[in-house]
Protein backbone atom coordinates (compact mmCIF):
# COMPACT_ATOMS: atom_id res chain seq x y z
CA UNK A 1 0.00 0.00 0.00
CA UNK A 2 0.50 3.82 -0.67
CA UNK A 3 0.14 6.86 1.52
CA UNK A 4 0.43 9.74 2.76
CA UNK A 5 1.68 10.33 6.10
CA UNK A 6 2.82 12.79 8.82
CA UNK A 7 6.49 12.72 9.28
CA UNK A 8 6.28 12.19 13.11
CA UNK A 9 4.25 8.62 12.32
CA UNK A 10 7.34 7.37 10.71
CA UNK A 11 8.37 3.80 11.78
CA UNK A 12 9.68 0.97 9.83
CA UNK A 13 9.07 -0.88 7.72
CA UNK A 14 7.63 2.06 5.52
CA UNK A 15 9.88 2.80 2.60
CA UNK A 16 10.21 6.35 1.52
CA UNK A 17 8.33 6.90 -1.64
CA UNK A 18 9.82 10.38 -2.52
CA UNK A 19 13.13 12.43 -3.25
CA UNK A 20 13.05 15.23 -0.59
CA UNK A 21 15.22 18.18 -0.51
CA UNK A 22 16.24 19.80 2.43
CA UNK A 23 16.07 23.61 2.88
CA UNK A 24 19.15 24.06 0.85
CA UNK A 25 18.24 22.32 -1.95
CA UNK A 26 20.76 19.17 -1.35
CA UNK A 27 18.69 15.79 -0.87
CA UNK A 28 17.70 14.96 2.22
CA UNK A 29 16.03 11.70 1.62
CA UNK A 30 16.10 9.55 -1.74
CA UNK A 31 13.50 7.21 -2.44
CA UNK A 32 13.57 3.64 -1.61
CA UNK A 33 14.89 4.43 2.06
CA UNK A 34 13.90 2.72 4.41
CA UNK A 35 11.83 4.77 7.24
CA UNK A 36 14.76 4.75 10.46
CA UNK A 37 14.32 6.59 13.34
CA UNK A 38 16.96 8.74 12.15
CA UNK A 39 15.83 9.52 9.02
CA UNK A 40 12.51 10.52 10.73
CA UNK A 41 14.26 13.30 13.26
CA UNK A 42 16.34 14.15 10.56
CA UNK A 43 13.29 15.61 8.45
CA UNK A 44 11.59 16.96 11.62
CA UNK A 45 14.75 19.27 11.93
CA UNK A 46 14.66 20.34 8.50
CA UNK A 47 10.65 21.13 8.80
CA UNK A 48 9.42 18.09 7.09
CA UNK A 49 5.81 17.73 7.68
CA UNK A 50 4.73 14.55 5.92
CA UNK A 51 5.70 12.31 2.89
CA UNK A 52 4.69 9.66 0.57
CA UNK A 53 5.87 6.22 1.82
CA UNK A 54 4.51 2.94 0.51
CA UNK A 55 4.76 -0.83 2.44
CA UNK A 56 7.97 -2.81 2.34
CA UNK A 57 6.02 -5.53 -0.07
CA UNK A 58 5.66 -3.15 -2.45
CA UNK A 59 7.49 -2.54 -5.54
CA UNK A 60 8.54 0.95 -6.19
CA UNK A 61 6.68 2.10 -9.14
CA UNK A 62 7.79 1.67 -12.74
CA UNK A 63 7.57 4.39 -14.44
CA UNK A 64 6.14 4.33 -18.34
CA UNK A 65 8.22 6.48 -19.08
CA UNK A 66 11.71 7.18 -18.07
CA UNK A 67 12.53 10.28 -16.87
CA UNK A 68 17.01 10.80 -16.00
CA UNK A 69 15.88 10.93 -11.78
CA UNK A 70 19.52 12.50 -11.27
CA UNK A 71 18.71 15.53 -14.17
CA UNK A 72 15.08 15.96 -12.34
CA UNK A 73 16.97 16.18 -8.85
CA UNK A 74 19.18 18.57 -10.49
CA UNK A 75 16.90 20.83 -11.97
CA UNK A 76 14.63 21.29 -8.96
CA UNK A 77 17.53 21.83 -6.95
CA UNK A 78 18.06 24.43 -9.21
CA UNK A 79 14.96 25.83 -9.39
CA UNK A 80 15.20 26.18 -5.36
CA UNK A 81 18.05 27.30 -5.34
CA UNK A 82 16.85 30.28 -7.49
CA UNK A 83 13.71 30.99 -6.05
CA UNK A 84 15.41 31.32 -2.58
CA UNK A 85 18.50 33.80 -3.65
CA UNK A 86 15.36 36.08 -5.08
CA UNK A 87 13.85 36.07 -1.92
CA UNK A 88 17.24 36.98 -0.09
CA UNK A 89 18.63 39.19 -2.51
CA UNK A 90 15.32 41.02 -3.67
CA UNK A 91 16.85 40.51 -7.31
CA UNK A 92 16.77 37.74 -10.08
CA UNK A 93 21.02 35.75 -9.88
CA UNK A 94 22.14 35.93 -13.34
CA UNK A 95 23.60 33.04 -12.75
CA UNK A 96 21.06 31.09 -11.26
CA UNK A 97 18.81 31.86 -14.33
CA UNK A 98 21.47 30.78 -16.74
CA UNK A 99 22.01 27.70 -14.85
CA UNK A 100 18.40 26.84 -14.98
CA UNK A 101 18.10 27.75 -18.46
CA UNK A 102 20.43 25.46 -19.44
CA UNK A 103 19.34 22.06 -17.46
CA UNK A 104 15.97 23.21 -18.07
CA UNK A 105 16.72 22.90 -22.04
CA UNK A 106 18.26 19.09 -20.88
CA UNK A 107 14.56 18.50 -19.07
CA UNK A 108 12.52 19.62 -22.02
CA UNK A 109 14.53 17.27 -24.38
CA UNK A 110 13.67 14.30 -22.33
CA UNK A 111 9.98 15.44 -21.56
CA UNK A 112 9.50 15.51 -25.57
CA UNK A 113 11.11 12.33 -26.11
CA UNK A 114 9.45 8.59 -25.58
CA UNK A 115 6.11 8.19 -24.37
CA UNK A 116 3.96 11.58 -22.91
CA UNK A 117 4.25 11.58 -18.95
CA UNK A 118 1.39 10.91 -17.21
CA UNK A 119 1.77 12.11 -13.50
CA UNK A 120 0.18 9.79 -11.47
CA UNK A 121 1.65 10.17 -7.36
CA UNK A 122 -0.16 11.65 -4.88
CA UNK A 123 1.35 14.68 -3.41
CA UNK A 124 2.90 14.94 -0.13
CA UNK A 125 3.46 18.35 1.33
CA UNK A 126 6.64 17.80 2.34
CA UNK A 127 7.20 21.80 3.69
CA UNK A 128 5.14 24.70 3.47
CA UNK A 129 8.34 27.04 3.17
CA UNK A 130 9.01 24.83 0.25
CA UNK A 131 5.84 25.72 -1.24
CA UNK A 132 7.21 28.97 -3.77
CA UNK A 133 9.39 26.22 -5.31
CA UNK A 134 7.86 23.22 -5.87
CA UNK A 135 5.11 25.32 -7.13
CA UNK A 136 7.13 26.88 -9.67
CA UNK A 137 8.48 22.98 -10.11
CA UNK A 138 5.85 21.24 -10.63
CA UNK A 139 4.02 23.91 -13.11
CA UNK A 140 6.97 23.54 -15.02
CA UNK A 141 6.76 19.93 -15.23
CA UNK A 142 2.95 20.31 -15.96
CA UNK A 143 3.19 22.74 -18.39
CA UNK A 144 5.79 21.15 -20.90
CA UNK A 145 3.81 17.92 -20.74
CA UNK A 146 0.60 19.91 -21.30
CA UNK A 147 2.27 21.98 -23.82
CA UNK A 148 3.41 18.67 -25.94
CA UNK A 149 -0.06 17.01 -25.73
CA UNK A 150 -1.62 20.47 -27.43
CA UNK A 151 1.26 19.97 -29.83
CA UNK A 152 0.76 16.54 -31.02
CA UNK A 153 -3.25 17.34 -31.09
CA UNK A 154 -2.60 20.20 -33.32
CA UNK A 155 -3.99 22.62 -31.25
CA UNK A 156 -0.48 24.30 -30.62
CA UNK A 157 1.47 24.99 -33.90
CA UNK A 158 5.65 25.52 -33.88
CA UNK A 159 6.44 23.83 -30.98
CA UNK A 160 9.62 24.32 -32.47
CA UNK A 161 13.10 24.23 -29.52
CA UNK A 162 12.56 27.78 -28.49
CA UNK A 163 8.86 28.07 -27.58
CA UNK A 164 9.42 24.94 -25.54
CA UNK A 165 12.02 26.47 -23.68
CA UNK A 166 9.79 29.43 -23.23
CA UNK A 167 6.93 27.55 -21.77
CA UNK A 168 9.34 25.79 -19.26
CA UNK A 169 11.27 29.12 -18.24
CA UNK A 170 7.85 31.02 -18.11
CA UNK A 171 6.25 28.42 -15.89
CA UNK A 172 9.46 28.42 -13.93
CA UNK A 173 9.28 31.74 -13.83
CA UNK A 174 5.99 32.50 -13.46
CA UNK A 175 5.32 33.41 -9.61
CA UNK A 176 9.11 34.60 -8.78
CA UNK A 177 7.10 37.94 -8.26
CA UNK A 178 5.79 36.49 -5.19
CA UNK A 179 9.43 36.28 -3.34
CA UNK A 180 8.61 40.15 -2.86
CA UNK A 181 5.25 39.91 -1.80
CA UNK A 182 5.61 39.50 2.58
CA UNK A 183 5.56 36.04 3.67
CA UNK A 184 2.57 37.07 6.26
CA UNK A 185 0.52 37.61 3.47
CA UNK A 186 1.71 34.69 1.26
CA UNK A 187 1.79 32.14 4.51
CA UNK A 188 -1.70 33.72 5.88
CA UNK A 189 -3.54 30.97 7.59
CA UNK A 190 -7.18 32.45 6.18
CA UNK A 191 -8.84 34.25 3.71
CA UNK A 192 -6.82 37.62 2.59
CA UNK A 193 -9.03 40.85 3.49
CA UNK A 194 -8.59 43.15 0.25
CA UNK A 195 -5.55 45.39 0.97
CA UNK A 196 -3.36 41.63 1.36
CA UNK A 197 -5.18 40.85 -1.54
CA UNK A 198 -3.81 44.43 -3.71
CA UNK A 199 -0.59 43.21 -2.53
CA UNK A 200 -0.71 39.55 -4.12
CA UNK A 201 -2.58 40.77 -7.57
CA UNK A 202 0.81 42.74 -7.78
CA UNK A 203 3.19 39.70 -8.23
CA UNK A 204 3.38 39.59 -11.75
CA UNK A 205 4.30 43.41 -12.39
CA UNK A 206 6.66 42.25 -9.42
CA UNK A 207 8.19 39.33 -11.79
CA UNK A 208 7.99 41.58 -14.39
CA UNK A 209 10.06 43.83 -12.95
CA UNK A 210 12.35 41.32 -11.73
CA UNK A 211 13.38 40.03 -15.00
CA UNK A 212 13.79 43.63 -16.90
CA UNK A 213 17.13 43.80 -16.84
CA UNK A 214 18.01 40.35 -18.58
CA UNK A 215 17.90 40.04 -22.79
CA UNK A 216 18.25 36.08 -22.61
CA UNK A 217 14.09 36.20 -20.74
CA UNK A 218 12.42 36.13 -24.18
CA UNK A 219 8.82 38.26 -24.61
CA UNK A 220 6.95 34.53 -24.54
CA UNK A 221 8.52 34.46 -20.67
CA UNK A 222 7.63 37.58 -19.75
CA UNK A 223 4.36 37.32 -21.07
CA UNK A 224 3.82 33.90 -19.04
CA UNK A 225 4.81 36.12 -16.02
CA UNK A 226 2.57 39.07 -16.60
CA UNK A 227 -0.63 37.69 -17.67
CA UNK A 228 -0.81 34.32 -15.73
CA UNK A 229 -3.91 35.52 -13.75
CA UNK A 230 -5.73 36.38 -16.61
CA UNK A 231 -8.83 35.07 -18.07
CA UNK A 232 -10.11 34.30 -21.32
CA UNK A 233 -13.69 35.80 -20.31
CA UNK A 234 -11.73 39.52 -19.88
CA UNK A 235 -11.26 38.66 -15.68
CA UNK A 236 -8.73 37.61 -13.27
CA UNK A 237 -5.30 40.66 -13.30
CA UNK A 238 -2.10 41.05 -15.14
CA UNK A 239 0.42 43.98 -14.87
CA UNK A 240 -0.41 46.86 -12.02
CA UNK A 241 1.14 49.47 -14.65
CA UNK A 242 0.70 49.95 -18.24
CA UNK A 243 -1.12 48.04 -20.71
CA UNK A 244 -3.24 44.98 -20.23
CA UNK A 245 -4.61 41.88 -22.75
CA UNK A 246 -7.88 41.19 -23.78
CA UNK A 247 -8.71 37.89 -22.66
CA UNK A 248 -9.14 36.62 -26.45
CA UNK A 249 -5.54 37.72 -26.96
CA UNK A 250 -3.66 35.97 -23.96
CA UNK A 251 -0.83 34.01 -25.90
CA UNK A 252 -1.51 30.18 -25.67
CA UNK A 253 1.32 29.25 -24.16
CA UNK A 254 0.22 31.53 -21.49
CA UNK A 255 -3.03 29.50 -21.69
CA UNK A 256 -1.06 26.23 -20.86
CA UNK A 257 0.64 28.01 -17.88
CA UNK A 258 -2.90 28.97 -16.17
CA UNK A 259 -4.08 25.68 -16.50
CA UNK A 260 -0.58 23.98 -14.81
CA UNK A 261 -0.83 27.04 -12.36
CA UNK A 262 -4.85 26.37 -11.09
CA UNK A 263 -3.89 22.28 -11.02
CA UNK A 264 -0.88 22.72 -8.81
CA UNK A 265 -2.19 25.26 -6.59
CA UNK A 266 -5.58 23.75 -5.91
CA UNK A 267 -3.47 20.03 -5.42
CA UNK A 268 -1.13 21.24 -3.04
CA UNK A 269 -1.77 21.60 0.69
CA UNK A 270 -1.18 25.27 1.97
CA UNK A 271 -1.03 26.31 5.72
CA UNK A 272 -4.41 28.09 5.01
CA UNK A 273 -5.90 24.80 3.10
CA UNK A 274 -5.85 20.94 2.37
CA UNK A 275 -5.00 20.14 -0.94
CA UNK A 276 -7.68 18.52 -3.27
CA UNK A 277 -7.27 14.83 -4.82
CA UNK A 278 -6.62 15.28 -8.77
CA UNK A 279 -9.88 14.30 -9.74
CA UNK A 280 -11.52 17.22 -7.41
CA UNK A 281 -8.87 19.95 -9.20
CA UNK A 282 -10.02 18.26 -12.62
CA UNK A 283 -13.55 18.73 -12.38
CA UNK A 284 -12.80 22.33 -11.34
CA UNK A 285 -10.86 23.05 -14.46
CA UNK A 286 -13.86 21.73 -16.12
CA UNK A 287 -15.96 23.77 -14.80
CA UNK A 288 -14.29 26.89 -15.59
CA UNK A 289 -13.68 25.79 -18.94
CA UNK A 290 -14.53 29.35 -21.06
CA UNK A 291 -14.06 31.46 -18.40
CA UNK A 292 -11.21 30.63 -16.42
CA UNK A 293 -9.68 28.47 -18.87
CA UNK A 294 -9.21 27.52 -22.42
CA UNK A 295 -11.51 25.54 -23.85
CA UNK A 296 -9.58 23.28 -26.29
CA UNK A 297 -6.70 23.11 -23.97
CA UNK A 298 -8.55 21.87 -20.71
CA UNK A 299 -9.59 18.23 -21.92
CA UNK A 300 -5.74 17.56 -22.71
CA UNK A 301 -5.42 18.41 -19.16
CA UNK A 302 -6.94 14.67 -17.82
CA UNK A 303 -4.95 13.04 -20.19
CA UNK A 304 -1.41 14.21 -18.36
CA UNK A 305 -2.64 13.18 -14.92
CA UNK A 306 -4.37 10.32 -13.29
CA UNK A 307 -8.08 11.79 -11.43
CA UNK A 308 -7.09 8.80 -8.68
CA UNK A 309 -3.56 7.70 -8.11
CA UNK A 310 -2.45 5.03 -5.67
CA UNK A 311 -3.01 5.82 -1.80
CA UNK A 312 -6.08 8.17 -2.47
CA UNK A 313 -8.36 8.52 0.16
CA UNK A 314 -11.96 8.43 -0.65
CA UNK A 315 -15.57 8.93 1.59
CA UNK A 316 -17.97 7.78 -0.09
CA UNK A 317 -21.77 8.76 0.64
CA UNK A 318 -22.37 5.55 2.19
CA UNK A 319 -20.03 5.97 5.04
CA UNK A 320 -17.31 3.98 3.74
CA UNK A 321 -13.64 4.86 3.70
CA UNK A 322 -11.75 3.51 0.44
CA UNK A 323 -7.98 3.65 -0.47
CA UNK A 324 -7.31 3.88 -3.93
CA UNK A 325 -4.83 0.83 -5.00
CA UNK A 326 -4.80 0.54 -8.55
CA UNK A 327 -5.29 3.74 -9.99
CA UNK A 328 -7.21 5.33 -12.60
CA UNK A 329 -9.93 7.61 -13.67
CA UNK A 330 -13.47 8.07 -14.50
CA UNK A 331 -13.57 9.39 -18.11
CA UNK A 332 -11.62 7.61 -21.56
CA UNK A 333 -8.13 8.49 -20.74
CA UNK A 334 -7.72 6.07 -18.01
CA UNK A 335 -8.68 2.38 -16.70
CA UNK A 336 -11.33 2.51 -13.99
CA UNK A 337 -9.44 2.75 -10.12
CA UNK A 338 -9.60 -0.10 -7.79
CA UNK A 339 -10.07 0.79 -4.40
CA UNK A 340 -10.02 -1.31 -0.94
CA UNK A 341 -12.21 -0.52 1.89
CA UNK A 342 -10.16 0.73 5.15
CA UNK A 343 -12.97 1.51 7.28
CA UNK A 344 -15.97 3.01 8.00
CA UNK A 345 -18.45 5.28 9.36
CA UNK A 346 -21.19 5.03 11.51
CA UNK A 347 -21.46 1.55 10.40
CA UNK A 348 -22.14 2.65 7.18
CA UNK A 349 -21.50 0.84 3.37
CA UNK A 350 -22.31 -2.33 2.35
CA UNK A 351 -19.07 -3.18 1.77
CA UNK A 352 -17.03 -4.84 4.15
CA UNK A 353 -13.01 -3.49 5.22
CA UNK A 354 -10.46 -5.26 3.21
CA UNK A 355 -13.55 -5.82 0.50
CA UNK A 356 -12.09 -4.49 -3.04
CA UNK A 357 -14.10 -2.77 -5.15
CA UNK A 358 -13.93 -0.79 -9.30
CA UNK A 359 -14.64 2.63 -8.65
CA UNK A 360 -17.14 3.14 -12.10
CA UNK A 361 -19.53 6.51 -10.57
CA UNK A 362 -18.60 9.78 -9.44
CA UNK A 363 -21.62 10.26 -7.75
CA UNK A 364 -21.01 8.09 -4.85
CA UNK A 365 -18.00 9.90 -3.84
CA UNK A 366 -18.89 12.60 -1.13
CA UNK A 367 -15.08 13.74 -0.68
CA UNK A 368 -11.59 12.81 -1.34
CA UNK A 369 -8.64 13.12 0.89
CA UNK A 370 -4.69 12.31 0.31
CA UNK A 371 -3.97 10.78 4.54
CA UNK A 372 -5.88 10.07 6.56
CA UNK A 373 -5.56 13.02 8.76
CA UNK A 374 -7.08 15.17 5.95
CA UNK A 375 -10.22 12.96 5.08
CA UNK A 376 -10.97 13.17 9.23
CA UNK A 377 -10.93 16.61 9.74
CA UNK A 378 -12.80 17.20 6.07
CA UNK A 379 -15.60 14.44 7.07
CA UNK A 380 -16.00 16.47 10.19
CA UNK A 381 -16.07 20.05 8.88
CA UNK A 382 -18.19 19.07 5.98
CA UNK A 383 -20.51 16.38 6.63
CA UNK A 384 -20.53 16.42 10.11
CA UNK A 385 -19.98 20.36 10.87
CA UNK A 386 -21.66 22.76 12.53
CA UNK A 387 -24.72 23.14 10.29
CA UNK A 388 -25.13 19.60 9.71
CA UNK A 389 -27.78 17.97 11.79
CA UNK A 390 -25.46 15.20 13.14
CA UNK A 391 -25.62 15.31 16.53
CA UNK A 392 -23.13 13.50 18.98
CA UNK A 393 -20.02 11.56 18.50
CA UNK A 394 -19.47 9.38 15.45
CA UNK A 395 -18.68 6.22 15.84
CA UNK A 396 -15.94 5.30 13.38
CA UNK A 397 -15.50 1.55 12.77
CA UNK A 398 -12.26 -0.23 11.42
CA UNK A 399 -12.00 -4.00 10.88
CA UNK A 400 -9.33 -5.85 12.93
CA UNK A 401 -8.06 -7.54 9.58
CA UNK A 402 -6.50 -3.90 8.70
CA UNK A 403 -4.50 -2.95 11.91
CA UNK A 404 -2.41 -0.79 9.78
CA UNK A 405 -5.12 1.50 8.97
CA UNK A 406 -6.76 1.35 12.32
CA UNK A 407 -3.43 2.72 13.89
CA UNK A 408 -3.44 5.12 11.20
CA UNK A 409 -6.88 6.72 11.85
CA UNK A 410 -6.25 5.92 15.46
CA UNK A 411 -3.22 7.94 15.21
CA UNK A 412 -4.86 10.78 13.30
CA UNK A 413 -7.90 11.22 15.81
CA UNK A 414 -5.18 11.43 18.84
CA UNK A 415 -3.91 14.33 16.70
CA UNK A 416 -7.03 15.79 15.76
CA UNK A 417 -8.05 15.75 19.91
CA UNK A 418 -4.59 17.03 20.74
CA UNK A 419 -5.21 20.35 18.04
CA UNK A 420 -9.12 20.47 19.75
CA UNK A 421 -10.77 18.93 16.94
CA UNK A 422 -13.77 16.92 18.10
CA UNK A 423 -12.67 13.73 17.76
CA UNK A 424 -14.71 10.83 16.95
CA UNK A 425 -14.66 7.70 18.28
CA UNK A 426 -13.44 4.66 17.04
CA UNK A 427 -14.96 1.03 17.76
FE1 LIG B 1 0.62 33.59 -9.84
Amino acid sequence: MRVVLPVYELQQPWIIDEDILSEHGAPLVLRGAPATEALKNAMLRHGIVSVRVRSADERASASKHALPTGLILKVRQNVRKLVQKTVRERAVSSKSLSEVIEQTALLIDALFSGETPVFSELRSLSNYDAYTYEHSWSVMLFSVVLGRIAWESGLVRNLDYTSRLNLGMGAVLHDIGKTLIPSSVLNKAGPLDEKEWELMRLHPQHGFDLLRPYNLVMPMIRAIVAFHHLRPDGNGYGLAKGKTLDGEAIPQLVRIASIADAYDAMTSSRPYKKGRLPFEALEIIVSGAGSQFDTALVPLMERIVVPFPEGSLLFLKDGTVASVQLPGGLGENHGRPECVVVASFAGGGQRKPGETFILKDRSVIALGATNPEDLLIRVLVEIFGKNSTFKGSIPLELHSALPVWKELFQNALVKMTNDRLCAPEIR
